[in-house]
């Protein structure tokens, strides 16, 4: 039960370093960001898998020496589009089209009204916008992992600037969203682990209109 697994998994603190998470479990948890729903579905961000120790030591320190982004297995970082553009929504169009066939006429009308809209906004406008989008992908990265058995830490505790500067993000025209390590927890090692999951009671979380 997708509940099950929910209460198992945690915001782990302290990842078994020796311990990788396999391709086939790394690509399921890959192939829920592909399949999340977005706004207009622009998938208005990309994932970064970071491999690299030297990266992954300068994304701890820029990360307030949180010793996941070192310890864990794999290192995903969610990355939205700094801004929408027109070739960017061009893009969507061009490849819904080429994958759906019957020319643009179908959606065509609908993507220049988008346009019409986002295009005249602010760049941190539609970049928050845009980041809204990989928090859905980041959500269901985080479920899949945990369907996977994976463990995963969700994490925003990290200077986006610095990150984007190490990664190289905005001279690609993305800014870093999120962090998730993921891995395997060393339970023993974590204070976290084994304790109690704190939650609102569905009384104060969901209420009549
Ligand atoms: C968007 C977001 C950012 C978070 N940032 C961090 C972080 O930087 N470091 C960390 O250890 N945990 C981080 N957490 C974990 C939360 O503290 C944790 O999810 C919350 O307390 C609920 O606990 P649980 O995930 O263990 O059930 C973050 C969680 C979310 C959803």
């Amino acid at each position: 039960m997708l509940q099950d697994k929910l209460n198992w998994r945690y915001a782990t603190k302290k990842f078994d370093a020796a311990r990788k998470v396999p391709q086939d479990k790394l690509d399921a948890i890959l192939k829920a960001v592909q399949l999340a729903p977005t706004s207009s579905g622009l998938q208005p961000f990309e994932v970064i898998l970071v491999e690299s120790p030297e990266l992954r030591t300068q994304i701890r320190e820029a990360g307030f020496d949180q010793p996941q982004l070192t310890e864990a297995s794999h290192l995903l970082v969610f990355a939205a589009w700094d801004n929408y553009t027109a070739e960017r929504i061009d893009a969507v169009v061009d490849e819904i089209v080429a994958q759906r066939g019957g020319g643009r006429d179908a959606v065509g009308p609908y993507y220049e009204r988008l346009k019409g809209m986002y295009l005249p906004r602010t760049a941190e406008e539609n970049y928050q916008h845009a980041a809204r989008q990989a928090y859905i992908a980041f959500g269901l990265a985080l479920t899949a992992a945990a369907f996977e058995g994976v463990d995963a830490t969700p994490m925003e505790g990290f200077d986006p600037a610095k990150v984007d500067e190490i990664l190289g993000l905005r001279a690609r025209g993305l800014r870093a969203v999120t962090l998730m390590p993921i891995g395997y927890r060393d339970a023993e090692g974590d204070w976290l682990a084994g304790l109690k999951k704190v939650r609102k009671p569905m009384n104060e979380l969901v209420r009549a209109a």
